[in-house]
């Protein structure tokens, strides 16, 4: 697990968490996401912008695919790479004004993995210039001279077939956690879930203390129903589809925080 610890301005920030684009497949809302991710960026200067990076930014690799292609195959590798460049380098085209802006970003089920040891996703973490946090990451974000918020995020593994079933996944992550906040992507879908906890202060007179805890699906955005999808000639479906799976919702999230009152709200948007 990585750790991160990061210092920004006391002002009404708007954290944003950003992933499961798989841009580069047939089922990517690019058009959509594009929109969303053009209106975050007109919130500033109002509001301080923060992303995290949630994984599964570009389609690459699935985790079955990532064993089968030879890899001693120069003509192989030169069309893969050339497909997952092009890919990033429009991401980075989008992503270019948040450079350093970014907490972090973590690894998805879906990157190419270079010969060289790095992946698309550790590349695409050095390009916004933040950590990489591999599969979960645990910080601080520190707001100068005022409050502490603690962040504990993964991009999430496991089937969920429904909201209500990622958001006990959801729940179960935060139960191995005490963060302020917990992002969790992967289940393409978007969802809050706030715990409130209780402890005792005082050693004269007990004080009651609640404490509010929030739980965010990140959202996705993925199509997995395609009108006239043909392969090898014959009507097929994609992934989701062929998995009986129902369609998904796409959209994400935007965390609002206040460092002056440590106030948090989440808010669903698609
Ligand atoms: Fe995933």
């Amino acid at each position: 697990m990585e750790t991160f610890s990061r210092e920004v301005e006391n002002v009404p920030t708007l954290l944003v968490p950003v992933g499961d684009i798989q841009y580069g497949t047939e089922g990517c809302r690019w058009e959509e996401f594009k929109e969303w991710f053009a209106e975050v960026l007109k919130m500033e200067p109002e509001y301080q912008l923060l992303f995290c990076g949630m994984g599964d930014f570009i389609d690459a690799l699935r985790p079955t695919e990532r064993g089968l292609y030879p890899r001693d195959s120069e003509h192989i590798k030169t069309s893969l790479e050339e497909k997952v460049e092009n890919d990033t380098e429009d991401l980075m085209e989008l992503f270019g004004p948040t450079k350093g802006k970014w907490l972090f970003t973590l690894r998805g089920h879906h990157y190419y993995d270079y010969h060289d040891g790095t992946t698309s996703d550790s590349r695409i973490a050095d390009r916004l210039v933040c950590p990489f946090g591999g599969d979960t990451i645990y910080g601080t974000l520190n707001f100068k001279g005022a409050n502490q918020y603690t962040i504990f995020a993964r991009h999430g593994q496991g089937a969920a077939s429904s909201t209500a079933s990622a958001i006990t996944r959801l729940r179960n992550q935060m139960s191995g956690n005490t963060a302020d906040l917990n992002l969790r992507g992967h289940h393409h879908r978007t969802g809050v879930e706030k715990i409130t906890t209780m402890s005792l202060n005082g050693r004269q007179k007990a004080k009651l203390i609640e404490h509010d805890r929030h739980g965010v699906l990140t959202g996705g955005w993925l199509r997995g129903y395609i009108e006239g999808r043909i392969e090898d000639g014959l009507p097929t479906g994609g992934y989701a589809e062929r998995a009986g799976l129902n369609p998904i919702p796409v959209g994400g999230v935007k965390v609002w925080m206040n460092p002056q009152s440590k106030g948090l709200s989440v808010e669903v948007t698609v």
